[in-house]
């Protein structure tokens, strides 16, 4: 359960995670490539980044490229990259002035060096922002990234450096990519589908969802408001009762 004295921002809520899908439908609606789609979906994410500052968000984690989308055709993948580069060299002056921290999460090894490159320098420069920590999640696959961490796990404990009994969810959790960053408490996907496409399978167990028609071009403060404004009706349970939950709120 969040720590609610933590929260700064207006809605009790400390992280905010997008799957920011519909910019090939975007573009086909207009006749335009899907490039243009990716390209006009760069300017959502920049209001959204602003708008999540300004309401007082601590973590943002957007789905900017899944482990699946390499299967994309070349030029697509490409046409990616490419935009990511020019995101980072675009918004590195306006995150540090709003005091955002950028974080990577994914299989980055798969990613072309200059880019990884890139990443590395953005993140470094960014590392002293305070208000907004952004995670990309960039190669990123929910099963790969759990995968992953069982490989590291029991190579710790082959090596004798880890005694499993001692394991539980929250140790588990440090050897994800997400490490110590709190869980998703929204889930916003956009476009109208409704599936989770292998993001953040572990963090989001007790996210709230929230499912938009809305093609990611379009989606911006506007339309969060309506999302947040939704999470704000939700009965957050955890499992508990109500009375439970509203005697830990000292309800
Ligand atoms: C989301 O939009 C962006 C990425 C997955 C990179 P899509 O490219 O999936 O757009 P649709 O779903 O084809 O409309
Ligand atoms: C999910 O969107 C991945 C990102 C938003 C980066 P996709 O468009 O790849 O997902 P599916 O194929 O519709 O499930
Ligand atoms: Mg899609």
């Amino acid at each position: 359960m969040p720590d609610f004295t933590k929260i700064t921002s207006k809605v009790p809520l400390e992280h905010l995670a997008i799957i920011m899908d519909g910019n090939g439908r975007w573009a086909k609606q207009r006749g335009l490539p899907r490039s243009a789609g990716h390209h006009q979906g760069v300017e959502a994410v920049i209001q959204i980044v602003d708008e999540c500052v300004l309401q007082g968000i601590r973590f943002l984690s957007l789905f900017a490229f899944s482990s699946e989308n390499w299967g994309r055709p070349r030029h697509e993948v490409d046409g990616l990259m490419e935009l990511l580069l020019q995101f980072l060299a675009s918004q590195r002056q306006r995150m540090l002035a709003d005091g955002v921290k950028l974080r990577v999460i994914g299989d980055l090894s798969r990613l072309p060096a200059p880019i990884q490159a890139a990443l590395t320098d953005a993140q470094k420069d960014t590392s002293q922002g305070q208000k907004l920590t952004l995670i990309l999640a960039l190669s990123y696959g929910g099963r790969d990234e759990i995968m992953r961490a069982a490989k590291q796990i029991a190579q710790q404990a082959l090596d004798g450096d880890l005694d499993i009994n001692q394991l539980d969810n929250k140790s588990f959790s440090t050897f994800l990519d997400t490490g110590n960053l709190p869980e998703p408490d929204l889930l916003i996907r956009t476009s109208g589908e409704m599936r989770i496409s292998n993001f953040l399978l572990w963090q989001t167990a007790y996210a709230e969802l929230y499912f938009t028609d809305v093609l990611w071009p379009d989606f911006d403060r506007v339309e969060l408001q309506k999302a947040l404004d939704d999470y704000l009706q939700r009965k957050r349970r955890f499992g508990l009762t109500d009375d439970q939950v509203g005697a830990q709120k000292g309800e």
